[in-house]
């Protein structure tokens, strides 16, 4: 089935005794049991949920997994990954990584004993390098937050196949509705559900989905023992997100490419970064593993003392801290998403004070246009 449909059906007919088109929240933390020793297959809504079930079920075979789990936020679905390894184990990650897991990485496990390098995995021969007898694991942000660089995933599927290492890749940017990274070789996708799936700026969410079971088992087993489960309202809300992800993302990208191209002929931009565009390096490895660019853009203003200037001026898409929805959003790495990364890693991977991160939603382009010129004007 194509993924429009498997999309616009997720959760439908899966209540088979009410026959609801829209699968119902089951909000109710327990579950009764018929005897001793009988469940109805639900217990306890940590270890597992109706509603949260469904979206599982939906995001496992979106993404061509064999198990999908629900998590309070896309931390939270990276803490658990994490938690698969353990003190004395080294990973290696790509540089210009989303922050959040940065910190995560070097601030809780780090002093936990757990070891990584951070290089430019766009290049395989970096990757290589940065391989020891300790290394476990290659996680990879395609394209990545917020310069869009491209990692090839068969390359790197081929250096792990070489060392018996896990591939993790962090699929946010773009979802899989454009990229799934499982059918080259990934063996963990996670997700800020957050972000694309959730679509609305409405929900913090995460997601992670195992090409195996075994991986799958460990995960889900973290996932109750730890705790930081999805709720039934919010599991409720990234099924109901996720019915309009195809349309969103090609609405989004149909204004990304036009500001793109927009943006790089203003005279107050410097740089721009959309894998859209022509020049993009890395550009043709994405269309290998992609099937379109994402409604992601960042540029670079000539002049950093005009980017608070920017971030004041713009009026209909706003100054804030997310990516993903239907409401456009400018950003501030160098200060936001990125601001716990050390200033000399986030300027080798361009990082600056002259970049500006802008999550494109689906608003009328004109207007989008319209806003961006009277902010840069
Ligand atoms: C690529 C990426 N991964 C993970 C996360 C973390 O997700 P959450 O904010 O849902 O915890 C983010 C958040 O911005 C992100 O951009």
């Amino acid at each position: 089935m194509h993924i429009d449909s498997l999309l616009a059906q997720g959760g439908n007919g899966k209540d088979a005794g009410t026959g609801a088109v829209s699968f119902p929240i089951y909000q109710s933390a327990t579950f009764r049991h018929p005897a001793l020793g009988e469940s109805t297959g639900f217990d306890y809504s940590r270890s597992g949920n109706p509603t949260r079930q469904v979206l599982e079920e939906l995001i496992a075979k979106l993404e061509g997994g064999r198990r999908g789990l629900a998590f309070s936020s896309g931390l939270a679905a990276i803490t658990a990954v994490i938690s698969l390894f353990g003190p004395g184990d080294h990973l290696i990650l790509c540089e210009d990584l989303y922050g959040g897991t940065y910190r995560l990485l070097e601030q809780v496990f780090r002093p936990w004993g757990l070891t990584a390098d951070y290089v430019n995995t766009s290049d395989p021969e970096q990757v290589n390098a940065a391989v020891t007898s300790r290394t476990k694991a290659i996680f990879i942000e395609t394209p990545t937050n917020p310069t869009m660089k491209i990692t090839d995933l068969r390359e790197i599927r081929r250096i792990c196949d070489d060392g018996g290492l896990l591939l993790i890749v962090d699929n946010t940017f773009i979802s899989p509705y454009l990229q799934r990274p499982i059918e080259c070789g990934a063996d963990i996708v996670i997700h800020s559900g957050t972000k694309y799936l959730g679509g609305h700026n409405d929900v913090v969410a995460g997601l992670a989905v195992a090409a195996r079971e075994d991986l799958g088992d460990k995960l889900a087993f973290y996932q109750n023992a730890s705790g930081a489960v999805l709720g039934p309202f919010d599991s409720w809300l990234l099924v109901r997100g996720m019915k309009t992800l195809g349309l969103r993302l090609d609405r989004a990208q149909e204004n990304a490419s036009a500001i793109a191209r927009w943006l790089a002929s203003h005279p107050a931009v410097d740089q721009v970064y959309y894998i859209g565009l022509d020049n993009h390096p890395g550009r043709e490895v994405h269309f290998q593993q992609a099937s379109g660019p994402g409604g992601m853009i960042s540029f670079t203003l000539h002049d950093a003392g005009k980017v608070p200037e920017v971030l004041s001026r713009i009026q209909l898409i706003s100054f804030a801290e997310s990516l993903g929805g239907v409401e456009s959003l400018l950003t501030f790495p160098a200060r936001q998403t990125h601001g716990d990364i050390p200033e000399d890693i986030r300027r080798r991977c361009g990082v600056t004070d002259c970049l500006l991160r802008l999550s494109v939603g689906i608003e009328n382009v004109h207007d989008l246009i319209d806003d961006l010129a009277q902010a840069l004007a």
